[in-house]
């Protein structure tokens, strides 16, 4: 098969430079011959019910602060309604949470008046949407904290790599480390934003356990250097995400609770010694909430990850008694025989939900895909609709 990109109109391309196209057209001619389409038939996720397995993966766009005419997230998250579920961008729990500009959070009632408008757009479509409750811990800059304070972190270890400065990428500080008698007011912070997601008409909450954020450097050892009840142990460095469980799912359910995880993926560094048992420790303690489902993040840039990466997605899936999502560099090809041999229950997609808000009608009618153009860095920030 040809890798020459073929052009229809302003911007579409049929094959990605990422190889989604090319899969897409060959998952396309299998359809065709008469399979079910798995990606597009409902399921149920706990309370949750979807009416496709074709999920929205949390996008931050540092965009969604209402602006007169730049608010556009109403818009923007509306024209994605048609995904089985939405998981909204991370939302800050509180103003020392956020780890990036112009991104919205659920600590006052001015956020909770925005985000209704996200919701109520969302619904209008007949669609689901989460907020996905996050902090950012050491992945944040004095410039995002209050009163230019260093961000906080389970340890004051740095992480590597540069963080979205407000001109320009900077390096990240070493974080300061919250003492022990901080914690549960932090624990606090999430349960305060899941009451708020409730007045703003969610459907539900993710928790962002994930992505080298705050719950994530509790739990690997690579950044969780602590002596207390909170650090050494696989139990005590699990013990924070176990305390925000304990803390939202009486306020939502556990069925209207996901947790998004990312053993396999070491941004900013963050690394575990064993994230193997890790996952299964976790499968094992968490199953105890009657969780939606368990939103593991394979890798970000697609199958050239070292496949030894994928062994913790396994781990979950022979652990991990609820529903599982994956996500990570999934193709329609490659969703779709995830679903068929059982290994997830839905999934979700980042990249392709920029490109093609329309994406689950995409997979039904056997559509190209647009692609999303990762070379243009800028369109992280501040992709316009449609991008
Ligand atoms: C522009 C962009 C912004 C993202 N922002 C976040 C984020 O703030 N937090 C997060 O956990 N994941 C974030 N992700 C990661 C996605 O949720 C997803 O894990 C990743 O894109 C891999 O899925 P994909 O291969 O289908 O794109 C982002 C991805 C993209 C493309």
């Amino acid at each position: 098969m040809t890798q020459t990109p073929k052009t229809r109109g302003a911007g579409h391309v049929e094959r990605s430079e990422t190889g989604r196209g090319g899969s897409h057209e060959a998952w396309f001619a299998e359809g065709e011959r008469g399979k079910t389409k798995l990606l597009i038939a409902p399921t149920r996720l706990g309370e949750l019910y979807l009416r496709n397995r074709t999920l929205m993966a949390p996008i931050t766009r540092t965009r969604v602060v209402p602006r007169g005419q730049d608010w556009l997230a109403p818009a923007y998250y509306a024209e994605r309604a048609s995904a089985g579920l939405i998981v909204s961008e991370p939302v800050p729990v509180s103003e020392r949470a956020s780890g990036y500009a112009d991104s919205l959070g659920l600590f006052t009632d001015e956020h909770v008046e925005a985000w209704s408008t996200v919701t109520r757009a969302v619904h209008e479509q007949g669609g689901m949407i989460l907020a996905q409750l996050w902090h950012a811990g050491r992945l944040s800059l004095p410039e995002y904290q209050p009163g230019g304070a260093d961000p906080v972190a389970p340890s004051s270890l740095a992480p590597d790599g540069l963080a979205y400065g407000p001109k320009g990428p900077v390096p990240y500080g070493v974080p300061r480390t919250l003492t022990r008698s901080e914690i549960p007011f932090v624990v606090d912070e999430f349960a305060e934003a899941a009451r708020r997601a409730k007045r703003a008409g969610f459907d539900g909450v993710e928790v962002n356990a994930g992505d080298g954020y705050l719950i994530d450097q509790f739990l690997r050892d690579g950044s969780n250097s602590r002596t207390d009840c909170y650090g050494g142990t696989i139990a005590k460095r699990s013990r924070f995400l176990i305390d925000v469980l304990d803390a939202v799912t009486p306020i939502w359910r556990g069925g209207r609770v996901g947790v998004r995880l990312s053993l396999a993926h070491e941004r900013g560094n963050l690394r575990d010694s064993d994230p193997v048992s890790l996952a299964k420790y976790l499968s094992r303690e968490i199953s105890a909430f009657d969780l939606a489902y368990l939103h593991i993040v394979e890798a970000v840039d697609g199958p050239a990850y070292p496949p030894s990466q994928y062994g913790v997605a396994r781990a979950f899936r022979n652990a991990w008694p609820g529903a599982l999502v994956l996500n990570g560099g999934y193709d329609a090809r490659r969703a779709e025989a995830a679903l068929r041999a059982d290994q997830a229950d839905a999934i979700s997609f980042g990249a392709p939900f920029i490109a093609n808000p329309d994406l689950p009608e995409r997979l039904r009618s056997s559509e190209p895909l647009d692609a999303f153009d990762r070379s243009k860095g800028q369109l992280i920030f501040s992709t316009p609709l449609h991008q």
